[in-house]
């Protein structure tokens, strides 16, 4: 599965969309591939329309699927609550996914555990939940990365979780700096994410894991040859559609 994430950047939809389905290699692999976007919200029609006429015009016989849309968040609760996304304004919308605790809600919008936790619940397995985790530079430094990932993933304690329910593991550190751990450590912590969440849940559910940070079109292959890594969300290359469509390329061709 392999994610954009827009964030807060205006992006011209129309000319992406043809960028990325030039770009965009056809084959029946491509059938098992999950991709979306999470644009911002506002331009979530917009998204789903040009999806639409680029992506599901051959009702999925000759290997186009459809492109996933998501949200970069929502709220847990609905109604008198100004500004705020619900998770059934999300399902109004068609859309497929919010990613929720990104480390730009948890820092710039004080969002702490016991939120993203109402979040994850009022997401009620309807919508798929990706969750973001990550430990800090300093966390890193002093060597409590595990620790503090498993803290994150508190909030999925005795929660039943959906077969589709993925974590997206992004360092903090890793976000737009150009950095990366080791492909070889972050298939040691994928792996680790997933013993915590099976040994958490009520299910017992192995989650799928995304790798974020920095992912780019040069250095996604040697991401997606670890065993653990199920996939990628990516911020800053996903704003360019024929970066992106190479990304997802990339991945077809390792996975
Ligand atoms: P970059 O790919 O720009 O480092 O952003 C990663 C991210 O935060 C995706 O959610």
């Amino acid at each position: 599965m392999i994610i954009a994430n827009w964030k807060s950047n205006i992006v011209d939809i129309n000319q992406w969309t043809h960028d990325f389905h030039d770009e965009y290699i056809v084959n029946e692999r491509l059938q098992s591939t999950i991709f979306g976007v999470a644009p911002p919200s506002l331009y979530i029609e917009k998204m789903r329309r040009m999806e639409q006429s680029h992506f599901a015009f051959d009702d999925g016989e000759l290997g186009c699927q459809e492109v996933l849309c998501g949200v970069q968040d929502v709220d847990h609760s609905y109604g008198s609550r100004t500004g705020a996304i619900s998770v059934d304004m999300v399902i109004d919308t068609g859309c497929n996914f919010a990613i929720i605790g990104h480390s730009e809600r948890r820092d710039l919008f004080n969002e702490d555990n016991d939120l993203i936790k109402e979040k994850l619940k009022s997401l009620k397995n309807k919508v798929m939940a990706v969750l973001c985790i990550g430990e800090t530079k300093e966390e890193n430094d002093k060597g409590i990365t595990k620790d503090v990932l498993k803290q994150q993933l508190d909030i999925v304690k005795e929660v039943e979780l959906d077969q589709s329910f993925t974590v997206a593991y992004e360092p903090v550190w890793a976000i737009g700096s150009g950095l990366t751990p080791q492909p070889k450590d972050i298939n040691e912590i994928h792996k680790y994410i997933k013993d915590v969440v099976q040994s958490n849940s009520a299910n017992k559910l192995i989650p799928r894991v995304l790798y974020g940070g920095s992912v780019t079109d040069k250095n996604a292959e040697s991401f997606f040859m670890e065993e653990f890594v199920d996939g990628a969300l990516v911020g800053g290359a996903s704003l360019d559609g024929k970066t992106f469509a190479n990304i997802v390329n990339i991945y077809n061709s390792t996975k």
